[in-house]
């Protein structure tokens, strides 16, 4: 890595980092608020719900980090803990979701690290969404930083199933009887047949409103 876009060189204090991690989010939030915007301007069409951020906690960090096998070092948290600065945008539509990680990922100054699309490919659990790690550089007075962040794109009807689905598991501390992980997955199934209806609709509206423009 060179020298001056180096994350671990010189940062060795817990406030720097999180000094980072924060104005990462505060770029990338601007970033994607401008798209919508754009999008608003151009296509009358506002393809994000919302747009929810946080910063990991610390004892989330060291938590994650014994978990992997790590010792809890700045260093480690840097290069082994992607999701410390988190982004989490909410769309109207499954196609909302490939056209803003496009839209994202052409994006100059950001740098594609991983993408996961467990929309294509869900997780066993039957969790649905696409995950992209980017990093973004941060302009310091004396030097630039690329800095991670992990940004999660969903519908709301995914959103609504993660959420509790995660207050769930919560609950059974990962152990969840067998009958509830299936309840869940059929769940799941049926919030994916929900944006599919949801998205049929809006394809067939939008369509009968251009032919009713067109006169047909
Ligand atoms: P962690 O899950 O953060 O340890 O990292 P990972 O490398 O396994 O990444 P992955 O992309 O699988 O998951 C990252 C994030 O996605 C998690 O922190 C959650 O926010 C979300 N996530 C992944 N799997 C599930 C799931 O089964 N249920 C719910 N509710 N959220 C999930
Ligand atoms: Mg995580």
């Amino acid at each position: 890595m060179d020298r001056s876009q180096g994350f671990n060189e010189g940062i060795d204090s817990w406030e720097t980092v999180m000094f980072l991690y924060n104005s990462a989010l505060k770029e990338v939030a601007t970033k994607v608020d401008i798209l919508n915007d754009e999008f608003v301007h151009v296509h009358k069409y506002n393809p994000i719900e919302y747009i929810k951020s946080r910063i990991k906690k610390p004892e989330s960090i060291v938590k994650k980090l014994r978990r992997n096998g790590y010792e809890s070092t700045i260093d480690n948290m840097v290069s082994h803990v992607k999701d410390i600065a988190g982004i989490r945008i909410v769309c109207s539509f499954t196609s909302d979701i490939y056209r803003l990680a496009e839209m994202i990922g052409k994006q100059n100054d950001l740098t594609v690290i991983s993408v996961k699309d467990y929309i294509r490919h869900p997780k066993d659990s039957g969790y649905k969404s696409f995950h992209m790690i980017v990093t973004v550089p941060i302009f310091l007075s004396d030097r630039v930083v690329n800095t991670k962040v992990e940004i999660q794109i969903r519908t709301i009807a995914m959103d609504f199933w993660a959420s509790l689905e995660h207050k769930i598991y919560y609950k059974f501390e990962g152990n969840a009887p067998d009958y509830i992980s299936e309840d869940l997955r059929e769940c799941a199934e049926i919030v994916a047949d929900l944006d599919a209806k949801m998205l049929q609709l809006n394809d067939a509206i939008l369509e009968a409103r251009e032919q009713q423009f067109s006169g047909g």
